[in-house]
């Protein structure tokens, strides 16, 4: 069968097709979208221009048999149920617009009861605080939910409904939105009233592998998040295994099986990985909101003209030279949730050049993934080696200095489409198929001296520390 993945991401939308008898995977077409970051940490982009971009993916693979998709996670708008036409723009993931209003929500006495539904911490991130303010803050909005007409979802619903006819989302997503019930995977009354949304205007939440109608007579047989999609396309299948994706942010998932591990304490989103023929598996995520979104900055400033200079670095690690970078540019997520930190260089020296502050920025990008797969391996103890996919995973001393830091062996597949694969893969189940790819993995150890990597992971978190609660 021939399969087309559609990987809807933060920063670009690219198409897959797969064959399931030959395991040939080619990339048909990627194309990027516009962002706008405003003032205060505002990160929107525009509905239409993703959907005509899902479109076109769709229209460069030719015919097939399914489509799979997926999508950016959190991210989300308002639309018109009978027009269609989005009534407001993508309210991105990373956008912080409604931290105050989190902020406040967080310190209700209902809150705790509210994070054992929803499993989740209390931040901006989750799509719930971002439908509340639409309802509130857009006039267009409220004028649709006062006619009846008003839709609210995850970009995959948007496209499900402009695509499809069918106003779904999957399990996986939902759990990503504050206002699903991890247990019964239904949206949750009392999580929708205390965010103040209306349950009516949500779409229903079907299996991520199952049927959410057809495109052209092409049947859509899986939706599902982006970081769920590469868990499931690096193979990732029981309890211990792991991933993690460096995309606009790195995010980490472990697969903890049918158990939902309880850990907002800690500071981990226990989150649905899939749901198929109406069974789950749940996973536990970290996320560091600024990994490739970093490097993307650090190039509009400037400071980087070729992602190849952060290949190789003939100095020794930054860090272990005092020199050191808190890629906290949205805040700080797991297991910190600190929206108002700042991020920061720290230990600079007029010596200091323009290659050094590079090499602290991706080093930075790894110490931060690192007390992720810490707080991770705390709750559910993942294997010796992690698989990682992503831009900066290009880079072989970001391998290394990541494996030394996590003390664990990184492989890198050449196969980079990990996303776009396991989207592939969980369309292909719904048909009962499966789908297996040749691929080379590259494999980095870690150093064996432990104690180095302790001193760096001190010296780090001094430096988180430091970031925290900087912006007012
Ligand atoms: O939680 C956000 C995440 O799913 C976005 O991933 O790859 O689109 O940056 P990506």
């Amino acid at each position: 069968m021939r399969v087309i993945a559609i990987d809807q991401g933060t920063t670009s939308t690219r198409a897959l097709v797969v064959d399931t008898k030959t395991s040939e995977a080619r990339v048909a077409h990627t194309v990027k979208h516009a962002q706008s970051y405003l003032p205060q940490g505002w990160v929107e982009q525009d509905a239409n221009e993703l959907l005509a971009n899902v479109r076109a993916c769709i229209t460069a693979c030719g015919p097939a048999d399914a489509i799979g998709l997926a999508n950016q996670g959190e991210s989300c708008l308002a639309w018109d149920a009978v027009s269609g036409e989005p009534l407001s723009p993508v309210i991105v993931w990373q956008d912080n617009r409604t931290a105050d209003d989190v902020a406040l929500l967080a310190a209700r006495s209902d809150a705790a009861d509210m994070a054992i539904r929803s499993g989740l911490p209390f931040d901006a991130y989750f799509s719930a605080s971002k439908f509340a303010w639409l309802l509130a803050h857009n006039a267009d909005v409220r004028d649709a939910y006062r006619a009846g007409r008003l839709r609210f979802g995850t970009t995959d619903a948007f496209f499900l409904d402009r695509l499809t006819g069918v106003f779904a989302t999957d399990a996986s997503t939902a759990s990503r939105t504050s206002l699903m019930n991890l247990a019964t995977r239904q949206w949750d009354p009392a999580l929708c009233s205390f965010f103040g949304v209306p349950l009516e205007c949500l779409p229903e939440i079907r299996d991520t592998a199952g049927m959410f109608g057809s495109v052209d007579g092409v049947p859509v047989s899986a939706s599902v998040v982006d970081q769920q999609a590469s868990l499931y396309g690096h193979g990732c299948r029981v309890r211990g295994d792991a991933k993690i994706t460096f995309g606009t942010g790195a995010f980490a998932l472990a697969i903890t099986g049918s158990d939902i591990v309880r850990a907002a304490d800690k500071g981990l989103v226990p989150t649905v990985a899939w749901a198929k023929a109406g069974a789950v598996i749940y996973a536990v995520d970290g996320g560091v909101y600024d990994a490739g979104a970093a490097v993307d900055w650090g190039m509009r400033i400037g400071l980087i003209n070729d992602v190849a200079d952060l290949d190789t670095f003939d100095a020794p690690a930054a860090i272990d030279r005092d020199l050191v970078f808190v890629p906290a540019l949205s805040g700080l997520a797991c297991p910190h949730w600190d929206r108002s930190a700042g991020a920061l260089w720290l230990g600079m020296s007029g010596a200091t050049t323009r290659s050094d502050l590079q090499q602290a920025m991706i080093e930075g990008i790894a110490l931060r993934t690192a007390e992720v797969v810490a707080a991770i391996n705390m709750l559910e103890p993942i294997g010796d080696t992690i698989a990682v996919d992503g831009g900066l995973s290009q880079s072989s001393y970001f391998m290394q200095f990541l494996a030394d830091v996590l003390g664990r062996t990184v492989a890198r597949s050449n196969f980079a489409e990990r996303t776009a694969f396991g989207a592939a893969g969980l369309a292909a189940s719904a048909f009962g198929e499966t789908i297996v790819i040749e691929d080379k993995i590259t494999e980095y150890a870690p150093s064996a001296d432990r104690q180095a990597a302790e001193l760096r992971a001190r010296r780090f978190s001094e430096a988180v520390q430091r970031s925290g609660g900087w912006r007012g």
